[in-house]
């Protein structure tokens, strides 16, 4: 919309900025001029700046839409899988039968990572952090493939997103059993995506790992749900590190890194940490009165989100697993318990509707894999299991867009302004 103007009066200068719009969504004004005009904006925390142009995934957090190429995640979530999600992330269309067929044989196909992995792993201490060891082995992978990756061919980026999309359940399997040392168990390519990781992750040489299709239903809707979401801080990162040419799997790594933290994917373990710091139903109120007290740091873990301001779509579908799953398998655990009443008890407090904050997905995630047997530990693992796609599709995308700028944001700069060095000894 060449005609759709802003116009920007800052001391002495008018500056006309173009308005852009997109198919659905915030209009965005262009303020790619700016720098040549003597001004940068400033948005820490990029809380009104686009940083891209995207066509994957579109988030109204108003009102708790989240699509994928424009399917709602709630039709995803009841009719889809993840290896179809996976596909409409990576190709922009949802597949014929065939196609289906062959890209879930693809990624069958290439779960199996280098046997010289298994070496990597004897490097870190037993009791590492499992998020350690996958972002140091996802990262290590660009030392099998850096030869074997033209990133300006698509044919080989979309080689390496089936690869990592393959491989990402192998190795956050690996560093589980690494972790409580039992021996790695090879994928198998009968099962299915979720069927295959759950497998790795409870099978073991003396006993083969019965699979129940609730567990797998909502092992595959977690992943489902956490496929893609816009440019989050994760997603941001591996653009950022793409944006310098470097290869996916160091980009994939960063991704990992980014999503490790407790504002984001590290959401899920900090919640179960929490429920366990609560303990029992009778403190919750205690628990309560901390979230509130603004001079206590203590937030409420899988509450609240930054751009869901009434529900989040994610968490609505993942609720309605986490019950199932609580009735399949007829678990009675104290921990349990008190995040159901977390969930009562602060849906119903008029502090946490004034400031919009709800239980985000990780809340229900987290229930659900502490059900089924998960430890604390892993799920930000699992977070990053899934997300994979989303990352590798972003980067993919952006590697698609001509004119492609290496990321490189400016600042306000807060520092001494020049002056004049002495020498130590003066
Ligand atoms: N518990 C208590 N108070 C909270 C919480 C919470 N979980 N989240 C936000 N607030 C309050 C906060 O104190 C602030 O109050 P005030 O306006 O009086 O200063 C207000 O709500 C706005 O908070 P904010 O930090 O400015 O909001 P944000 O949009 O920057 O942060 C968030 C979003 C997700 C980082 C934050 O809500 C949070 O830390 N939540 C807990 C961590 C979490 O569950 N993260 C997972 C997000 S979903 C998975 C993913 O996408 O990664």
């Amino acid at each position: 919309m060449a005609d759709n103007k802003a116009t920007l009066k800052a001391g002495d200068k008018v500056v006309e900025l173009p308005i852009l719009s997109g198919t659905a969504g915030h209009d965005v004004i262009d303020i790619r001029t700016l720098g040549s005009q003597g001004y940068f904006t400033f948005d820490p925390g990029f809380m009104a700046t686009g940083s891209c142009e995207s066509s994957i995934t579109y988030i109204d957090g108003a009102k708790g839409i989240l699509l994928h190429r424009g399917y709602s995640i709630e039709d995803l979530a009841r009719d889809s899988d993840y290896i179809e999600v996976c596909y409409m992330l990576l190709h922009d269309k949802t597949p014929t039968t065939q196609e289906y067929r062959d890209f879930k044989d693809t990624i069958t196909r290439h779960t199996l990572v280098h046997d010289q992995v298994n070496n990597f792993f004897r490097g870190f201490r037993r009791d590492a952090h499992p998020m350690a060891m996958l972002c140091g082995t996802v990262g290590a992978m660009a030392s099998f493939y850096h030869d074997d990756l033209d990133i300006s061919d698509p044919e080989q980026r979309l080689r390496s997103a089936y690869r990592l999309v393959a491989k990402m359940p192998t190795l956050v399997a690996m560093c589980y059993k690494y972790n409580i040392g039992q021996p790695f168990v090879y994928p198998r390519n009968d099962l299915s995506y979720a069927e295959n990781f759950l497998n790795m992750m409870f099978s073991v040489p003396a006993e083969n790992y019965k699979i129940s299709p609730v567990v797998s239903r909502a092992v595959d809707r977690i992943f489902t749900l956490h496929a893609d979401h816009e440019q989050n801080a994760s997603t941001s990162t591996v653009r950022l590190a793409g944006s310098s040419g470097a290869n996916p799997y160091a980009c994939i790594a960063a991704g990992v890194a980014s999503l490790w933290g407790p504002a984001h994917g590290g959401a899920n373990e900090a919640c179960l940490n929490m429920l366990q710091e609560i303990g029992s139903v009778d403190r919750i109120p205690e628990f309560i009165d901390r979230a509130k007290d603004k001079n206590d740091p203590f937030r409420l873990m899988g509450f609240g989100h930054r751009v869901y301001k009434n529900f989040d779509p994610r968490a609505t579908v993942m609720r309605e697993s986490c019950h199932e799953v609580l009735a399949e398998l007829n678990i009675d655990d104290p921990l349990l318990n008190v995040a159901m009443e977390l969930e009562r008890i602060a849906l119903s407090d008029p502090y946490f509707a004034e400031k919009k904050l709800f239980p985000n997905v990780d809340f229900y995630s987290g229930i659900i894999l502490k059900a089924i047997g998960i430890p604390t530990n892993m799920f930000t693992c699992i977070f990053a299991l899934a997300r994979t796609v989303g990352w590798v599709s972003h980067w993919h995308e952006m590697l698609s867009q001509p004119g492609q700028k290496i990321g490189r944001p400016r600042q306000l700069y807060t520092g001494e302004a020049q002056r004049k060095y002495n020498k130590i000894e003066k």
